[in-house]
């Protein structure tokens, strides 16, 4: 690997500024930013809440079943201080790896229905996941799993921006096979979930 495309991210804290209940008191979906960028400590909180590891064992933020760990995080950031734009993915030992150059966000509100505020956002998290390793061990009923994974995820993220005063919104509604292209899914990958973020 190209080690100039591998970002080490700032440690998480693991204190901070807002209750778990006032952050479930303030969530609401946000679909419009401010011009703010996020700084490479704020990305790396948001990262570490969705998937990052917690424990010597490797268990993250998240439950999963089975701790098989099906998800994959994709980050498209347009602006980040002291991060080029582009699309990486997240490392759940707390790196970001760039898989492709240059600001995505316009082409991924596209895929996803022309949804503008997307590329507002100054980073849109997208979850994908291997659903092989799921159904490897529990068959089809696997599938549901995943599904569960990736919300535990995504609230885990809405919670922790809340947290830090950024905004959310999840996204549901896009083209699977152009989401996928942009970051060259393989084909047992599915794209699940969009979480657009930023400063409100
Ligand atoms: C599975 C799921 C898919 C969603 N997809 C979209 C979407 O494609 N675009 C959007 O703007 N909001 C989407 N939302 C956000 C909902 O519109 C929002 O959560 C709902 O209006 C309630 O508002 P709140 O999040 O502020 O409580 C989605 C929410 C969920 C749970």
């Amino acid at each position: 690997m190209d080690s100039k495309s591998l970002v080490r991210l700032p440690e998480p804290r693991r204190d901070g500024p807002l209750s778990v209940e006032q952050a479930l008191l303030n969530r609401r979906s946000t679909r419009a930013f401010n011009n703010d960028p996020l700084s490479l400590a704020e990305l790396s909180q948001l990262a570490w809440s969705a998937q990052g590891v917690t424990s010597p064992r490797g268990y993250r933020t998240a439950p999963s079943a089975g701790a098989l760990y099906p998800l994959e995080v994709f980050i498209f950031a347009g602006r980040v201080e002291g991060l080029d734009a582009g699309v990486y993915k997240y490392d759940p030992r707390h790196s970001v790896e760039k898989i492709a150059a240059g600001d995505r966000r316009a082409d991924l509100a596209r895929a996803a229905l022309n949804q503008s505020f997307i590329a507002t956002a100054p980073v849109v998290f997208l979850f994908c996941a291997v659903f092989a390793r799921m159904t490897n061990k529990y068959g089809e009923r696997g599938r549901r799993y995943v599904f569960m994974e990736v919300g535990h995820a995504a609230q885990n993220l809405c919670l922790q921006a809340v947290a830090r005063g950024m905004g959310t919104t999840v996204v549901g509604a896009f083209q699977d096979d152009r989401v996928g292209d942009m970051i060259a899914l393989a084909p047992n990958e599915l794209p699940i979930y969009i979480v657009a973020v930023g400063k409100i």
